[in-house]
């Protein structure tokens, strides 16, 4: 049995003192033992949700990170110092930093392998334009991104790593895909990795969707069998977030 998660993706959003509100307002409301929650917050926020969650179940995320150690790479946050401040989750590949920062397939698979090292678990997101699902090769898009997204990975690794299916033309826009679409996807996805690393692996990975999650869409979703939870952005910035992880 997968344990559902519902993680947090505050994107550029909430100053470190907006934060520590909005994580005093949720906290009491997302004390759950069964699920996991993971707030992924901004670098310049995280030690002070650190500092904030302790004493609860919720778990800290990263957006991003580096692929090196350290070095020089202005700007740039390392596996170290995520995991230092007690980093557990960081997001890989999301298609905003496919998109603005040109991440490609493989530095994504450079960072999962990072994340990995360091004992963090990367959030993988995949997922396809509006003009590629039209298309009709969302699939083989997903598959690539897949495939090149955990190359190398060690049996272990494939079954603790999080995918995040989120079609770009669902994010931020409030068009959520149906359950079925996302339920298509997901179940590609899961055979994907029956192909990459064996059913039994692939049956505990877990998929989350991610794109217009709120509180009154969620339980739907969540229910399709190859959904395992979701990546939640403009939702995760205000009480309904807690709807969402409270979901039946
Ligand atoms: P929205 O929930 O705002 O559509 O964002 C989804 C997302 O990009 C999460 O990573």
């Amino acid at each position: 049995m997968r344990k559902r998660m519902v993680a947090g993706n505050w994107k550029m959003n909430k100053t470190p003192r907006e934060a520590v509100d909005l994580v005093m307002l949720l906290k009491d409301k997302i004390d759950r033992e069964d699920i996991d929650v993971v707030l992924c917050v901004p670098a310049i926020n995280l030690i002070a949700v650190a500092d904030t969650i302790m004493h609860t179940n919720i778990k800290l995320g990263a957006e991003n990170l580096h692929y090196e150690n350290c070095g020089a790479y202005t700007g740039e946050t390392s596996a170290t110092m995520l995991k230092e401040i007690g980093v557990s989750y960081v997001i890989v590949g999301h298609s905003e930093r496919r998109s603005y920062f040109k991440e490609s397939d493989e530095i994504v698979n450079k960072k999962v392998l990072k994340a990995f090292e360091y004992g963090i678990t990367p959030i993988m997101c995949v997922g396809e334009s509006l003009e590629e699902r039209e298309d009709a090769i969302t699939v083989e898009k997903i598959r690539i991104q897949v495939k090149k997204g955990l190359k190398g990975l060690t049996d272990k690794q494939a079954e603790n790593v999080v995918i995040a299916y989120e079609p770009i033309w669902a994010i931020g826009t409030g068009k959520v895909a149906t359950n079925e679409q996302a339920q298509e996807i997901c179940h590609a996805i899961r055979e994907c990795l029956t192909e990459m690393f064996g059913k039994d692996i692939a049956d505990k990975t877990r998929i989350l969707y991610g794109g217009s999650v709120n509180g009154k869409n969620a339980d739907e979703l969540f229910a399709m069998p190859d959904i395992d939870g979701g990546l939640v952005g403009g939702a995760s910035l205000k009480e309904d977030f807690a709807n969402i992880v409270n979901a039946e």
